[in-house]
């Protein structure tokens, strides 16, 4: 057996934590940028050297602990690229603006200095870019690390813990990008109630209450006012999809999707119908509903080229008659590729973008694989099966599922609620069989729960074509 290199070596514990290589530099990175903000001050003596070196790397494998791949909870996706860089970006920022503010010292000592830090605006990116539960451990997190680094007092810790506290907080809900600015209020009102108290229990002099009341409003409503400013330009740097980028790509009026529905009416009649599965079906086994919409209105966006080859867009003849299923097959394999470079060049999140590589993962397109078998006799599988990836999330997962139901129950002849069932089973199952889903941690019991989404909404859609069973007594009848 060969010796590992010291780089091997390394590589394979950086693959061990779940990051990526490019992930892992710009951690490093972050890491040694706090790292000479936390050990760094004059007249440093070796043990109190070695105590701040000994908090500081228990702070930062608690940190990766926490942010990292392990607080992913089953069902939730890895943290991606865009995020670990931002989040790494973000904390390498804070802890060099706490070196800057290690021996201010304002109003004679009674402000608490982290009125300076933007702890809650740091906060607020990540519980809006990522998701809140972060925003509320780096709430936490944040001041601990200033804290230990020795640049801020037990009290402006307090501050700062309560000002991105109440500013992650404050956000839970936020669906418009003007909420951020009422979060600005709230941490504003949460700082002055926090600033008193501080000062109350210093016994701090009363002619600075004004000033130090005035700072923290500042500090608050400033929070609010930069989140707003920022928060597009790294959407835009790292293609995230934050809620409100989400909300906006809703908009139906949307250059690709007109297009869409001009061009290939059947294709955005059938998104539309996968979006309203989806999301119901994400709804009730409590995934992000928001993301499975989106990425079902953008999903097909490949077939706006070509959209006589799509059997939805196609009213009497079908183009595939005159080809070979050689060629028809390269022509629906590319509707994903197409649909991956048209998202990129609008610019579309990644995590939306991802719903167009899974949609149909890597599977077969049976029907001209076999009607290519029986014409060729040996054909090589893989000419025929979709170049993209299994779903790697339980939203894209639901969309492929989604996806598949709604397109082959259009064809199914005289459905009932029994046979719409079954039918979805088969789907279902099949897509399992050929481990479609294998990555997208759906459990069973989700696989239950949204089989049945989908039979409630697809009766409600089409009541008029469900035949209900005949009720035994004569003379009654179903009218709902
Ligand atoms: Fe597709
Ligand atoms: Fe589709």
């Amino acid at each position: 057996m060969t010796k590992k290199t010291i780089f091997e070596t390394a590589m394979d514990a950086v693959k061990s934590t779940g990051f990526t290589v490019k992930q892992s530099v710009v951690a490093l990175l972050s890491f040694v940028i706090s790292a000479g903000a936390f050990l760094s001050g004059e007249h440093l003596l070796a043990h109190t050297l070695a105590g701040r070196l000994q908090l500081f790397l228990l702070f930062f494998v608690l940190t990766i602990f926490f942010t990292g791949r392990r607080l992913n909870l089953p069902g939730r996706r890895r943290r991606t690229e865009a995020e670990v860089i931002l989040l790494s970006t973000l904390s390498g920022a804070y802890f060099v603006a706490v070196f800057f503010i290690r021996d201010i010292k304002l109003f004679d000592g009674f402000m608490p200095v982290s009125i300076a830090l933007p702890t809650a605006l740091v906060v607020m990116l990540v519980s809006i870019s990522m998701d809140d539960r972060l925003g509320m451990i780096m709430a936490l997190l944040l001041p601990t690390g200033a804290l230990i680094s020795g640049s801020i007092d037990v009290y402006a810790f307090i501050m700062a813990a309560a000002s991105s506290t109440s500013g992650a907080l404050s956000l839970r809900r936020a669906r418009r990008r003007m909420d951020m600015v009422l979060a600005g209020a709230v941490i504003a009102v949460v700082n002055v109630i926090t600033v008193i108290s501080i000062m109350l229990m210093q016994n701090c002099p009363f002619k600075f209450y004004p000033f130090i009341t005035f700072w923290a409003v500042v500090n608050g409503l400033a929070s609010g006012m930069l989140v707003l400013g920022v928060l597009p330009m790294i959407e835009n740097a790292l293609h995230l999809a934050t809620t409100f980028r989400l909300i906006e790509l809703l908009d139906t009026g949307a250059p690709i999707l007109r297009k869409l529905e001009n061009s290939a009416p059947g294709t955005y009649s059938h998104s539309m119908m996968v979006a309203a599965l989806a999301e119901t079906a994400c709804n009730e086994i409590g995934a992000k509903a928001l993301l499975a919409r989106v990425g079902a209105y953008y999903h097909d966006i490949g077939k706006i080229d070509h959209p006589e080859y799509f059997v939805e867009n196609q009213k009497i003849y079908n183009k595939h008659n005159e080809l070979n299923p050689r060629l028809s097959a390269t022509i629906i394999r590319s509707h994903v590729k197409l649909g991956i470079e048209k998202a990129r060049a609008i610019g579309l999140p990644t995590e939306v973008i991802s719903f167009i590589a899974e949609h149909h993962g890597n599977s077969l397109i049976k029907w001209f694989y076999n009607a290519a078998l029986e014409k060729e006799g040996q054909v090589d599988r893989e000419d025929f099966c979709y170049p993209g990836t299994p779903p790697h999330s339980r939203e894209s997962a639901v969309v492929m599922l989604a996806d598949v139901t709604e397109a082959a129950t259009r064809t199914l002849e005289k459905p009932t609620v029994a046979r719409l069932e079954k039918f979805i089973d088969d789907l279902f199952r099949d897509k399992y069989e050929h481990g479609q889903l294998a990555e997208s941690a759906l459990t069973f019991r989700d696989m239950e729960t949204i089989k049945s989404s989908f039979v409630r909404v697809l009766v409600g859609f089409y009541h008029s074509r469900i035949e209900y069973p005949k009720l035994s007594k004569p003379g009654t009848t179903v009218n709902n």
